[in-house]
């Protein structure tokens, strides 16, 4: 009784004090220049493993899951004028079979006994369908593919080539020739080759690509249709670059991609926690990895340079890490944390990877359709492509600003905050606001809001909750059907959720961002997400100093009479 009294005690005492160190949010004007980064509503999107398409897609245009088609609806639904971007590639994009004859399926595994990590498919011109029937339904989805570097000799890309935009038109984004190149010598893909060098690299995609200038659809050289060299962990960007991929590639080249972990999970153990992805320091310096690679992409601002893409991406490779990937923490917050990030510093698009059911850092789980009564799931990363289309819709693009909140790019801190400008009119058109702690944060806002802002909430109960997550006050908890449920305090389980909708900015206008959460302020009426008129009432009130004083003195008096 006198131990969970006190400690009752101290933790009201820390909340009042903390609700006292209010964090200081000031943005400044930018202006306009050609440096500056403009990203659409799309920034981004999912990247889906070759291997398991059918999983979520299904085995041909009749079999559809219209689950999946309604999570891509609640995209889609977000990304105003905006496609949904789609990838489909990965490891097996490099060791799978394209069959011209094979129909339903349009996929098959094909080794039962090859790694879990890189299992191979022969697939045919019915996922270009599937594809193409999915961008109808949902009303526009965009996609990157993937063409085999594994075989240089073998003409297969010319054919995937053709069937892909024949099918797909202007559905078809790029072509990634081969997956993380950098890895071949030690996947032991070129047995032949004691290194594969960058050197051999050009000339392999040279070759490969050229196969697509002859295709049943045409020349797809003509219009900038490929992408690459989608490196992971080896080789260095400027070396490549600069080393004779720019100047003999950059008329055929759409996208630079990359693709970036930020540890993996391969072989069994791993090497940070999640304290690691709860730090925005550790998240700002991810993002630079490949930096001056990065530089040399970005500061090329000529009409049709090839823009910087992140093809994949997601917590710890090989599939996540169990009670770390699948956790609000990282799933939801760290996701968008990273995202933004990337769109802060030259990104132009990321791709978030998921794999086969139950894999840890999968968007959704799809059932196991020989397990009757199973069900869809969704886990903690859909929230985070939710969010982010709301962050950054606007008629103009948008430009991302990290606001080194508490000098949080590169010291310890609980928060972290972005400004979210219109590319148009370059008012500041949101802010992001990260409280990663698990207890309450007070934002004060110095910047005067133009009209009457609001506020929207993704939160939880909990860094490590996996399933009562709320957007606004919409979850996907207890659904299986793709479509979000409405959820209020009194829903079981949760009690904790802050309310979202319009607050109060005259004079003082702070806003509480309860632990964990990320709080979205819609800084004018114009581009509110919400109407409803609501006191921001998870905003605590504000004790006085000599209340907490008080406290403290009241605690430790209790505590020296307890022992
Ligand atoms: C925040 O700003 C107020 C007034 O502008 C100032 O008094 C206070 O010290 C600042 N707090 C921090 C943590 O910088
Ligand atoms: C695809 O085919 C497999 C094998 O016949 C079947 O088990 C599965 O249910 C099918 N998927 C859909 C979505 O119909
Ligand atoms: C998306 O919006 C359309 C109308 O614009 C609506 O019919 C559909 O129900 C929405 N889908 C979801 C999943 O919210
Ligand atoms: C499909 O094409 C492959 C390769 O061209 C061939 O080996 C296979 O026999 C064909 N299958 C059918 C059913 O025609
Ligand atoms: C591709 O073919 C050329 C000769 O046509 C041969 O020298 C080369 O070894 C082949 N490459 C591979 C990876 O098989
Ligand atoms: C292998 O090739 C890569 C890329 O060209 C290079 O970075 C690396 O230093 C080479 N490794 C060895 C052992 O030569
Ligand atoms: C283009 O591809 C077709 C079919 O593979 C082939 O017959 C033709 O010779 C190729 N043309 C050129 C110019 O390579
Ligand atoms: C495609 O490229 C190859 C190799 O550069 C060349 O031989 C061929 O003529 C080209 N085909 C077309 C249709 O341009
Ligand atoms: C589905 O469940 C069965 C039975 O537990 C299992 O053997 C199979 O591997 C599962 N399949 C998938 C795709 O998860
Ligand atoms: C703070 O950051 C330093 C590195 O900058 C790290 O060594 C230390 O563990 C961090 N402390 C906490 C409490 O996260
Ligand atoms: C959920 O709330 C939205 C407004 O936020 C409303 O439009 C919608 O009808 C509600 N859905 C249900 C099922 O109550
Ligand atoms: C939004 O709320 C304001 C009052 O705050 C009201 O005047 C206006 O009509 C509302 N707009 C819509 C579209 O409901």
């Amino acid at each position: 009784m006198g131990l969970s009294a006190l400690s009752l005690s101290l933790v009201l005492v820390f909340q009042f004090l903390h609700a006292y160190a209010a964090v200081n949010v000031s943005w400044s004007t930018i202006t306009s220049d050609s440096s500056k980064n403009v990203v659409q509503s799309n920034f981004l999107g999912v990247s889906f493993e070759l291997s398991f398409m059918d999983q979520y897609f299904g085995n041909d245009t009749s079999t559809i899951p219209q689950t999946m088609l309604n999570y891509l609806s609640q995209i889609r639904n977000r990304t105003g004028s905006n496609p949904v971007r789609l990838r489909i590639g990965g490891n097996s994009a490099d060791s799978s079979t394209y069959l011209q004859n094979q129909t339903s399926p349009m996929l098959k595994l094909t080794d039962p006994d090859a790694n879990s990590n890189n299992q191979p498919v022969d697939y045919g011109p019915m996922l270009w369908d599937v594809l193409q029937s999915v961008s109808g339904s949902v009303e526009g989805v965009e996609y990157l593919i993937g063409v085999s570097l594994s075989d240089p000799n073998n003409t297969d890309g010319s054919k995937i080539g053709g069937d892909a935009k024949s099918i797909l038109g202007n559905n078809l984004d790029s072509i990634l020739v081969g997956n993380e190149p950098d890895l071949y010598t030690s996947h032991g893909n070129r047995p032949l080759l004691q290194n594969y060098t960058v050197q051999d690299y050009i000339g392999e995609f040279s070759e490969v690509s050229d196969y697509l200038n002859n295709t049943s659809a045409g020349d797809l050289l003509n219009n900038q249709i490929c992408s690459g060299p989608t490196i992971c962990c080896d080789w260095d960007l400027a070396t490549l670059l600069q080393q004779g991929y720019l100047a003999t590639f950059s008329n055929i080249l759409k996208y630079i991609t990359l693709q970036h972990y930020p540890q993996n999970n391969c072989f069994g153990s791993y090497q940070y926690g999640l304290p690691y992805y709860l730090q925005h320091s550790n998240t700002v310096a991810l993002a630079g990895w490949q930096q001056h690679g990065i530089d040399i992409v970005v500061s090329n601002t000529s009409a049709g340079h090839p823009r910087l893409v992140m093809s994949e991406f997601n917590s710890a490779s090989c599939g996540g890490i169990a009670n770390i990937s699948d956790t609000f923490a990282v799933g939801s917050l760290w996701t968008l944390d990273y995202a933004l990030q990337m769109a802060a510093i030259g990104y132009s698009a990321v791709y978030i990877h998921t794999r086969e059911k139950g894999v840890f850092y999968n968007l959704i789980d799809p059932p196991n359709r020989t397990l009757s009564g199973d069900t869809w799931t969704t886990n903690p990363p859909f929230y985070a492509v939710l969010v982010l289309p709301e962050i950054l819709q606007s008629d103009n693009g948008s430009i991302v600003v990290d606001l080194n909140l508490e000098g949080s790019m590169t010291s310890n801190s609980t928060v972290a905050g972005y400004a979210v400008y219109d590319a148009g009119s370059l008012s500041a058109s949101r802010l992001v606001l990260f409280n990663y702690d698990n207890s309450s944060v007070e934002f004060s806002l110095e910047n005067s809001a133009s009209g009457q802002p609001s506020i929207k909430y993704l939160a939880s109960s909990d860094i490590t909750e996996k399933r009562n997550i709320a957007w606004g006050e919409e979850s996907f908890v207890g659904t299986s059907d793709g479509k979000a449920v409405n959820v209020t305090r009194d829903t079981d389980g949760f009690s904790w959720l802050p309310s979202s909708g319009n607050f109060d900015c005259s004079g003082n206008c702070a806003v509480e961002v309860p632990g964990p959460s990320l709080a979205v302020v819609y800084l004018s009426d114009s581009v509110s997400s919400s109407n409803s008129t609501k006191s921001n009432s998870a905003r605590r009130t504000v004790v006085p100093a000599s209340f907490a004083i008080f406290g403290l003195v009241f605690t430790f008096g209790f505590f020296y009479l307890g022992t």
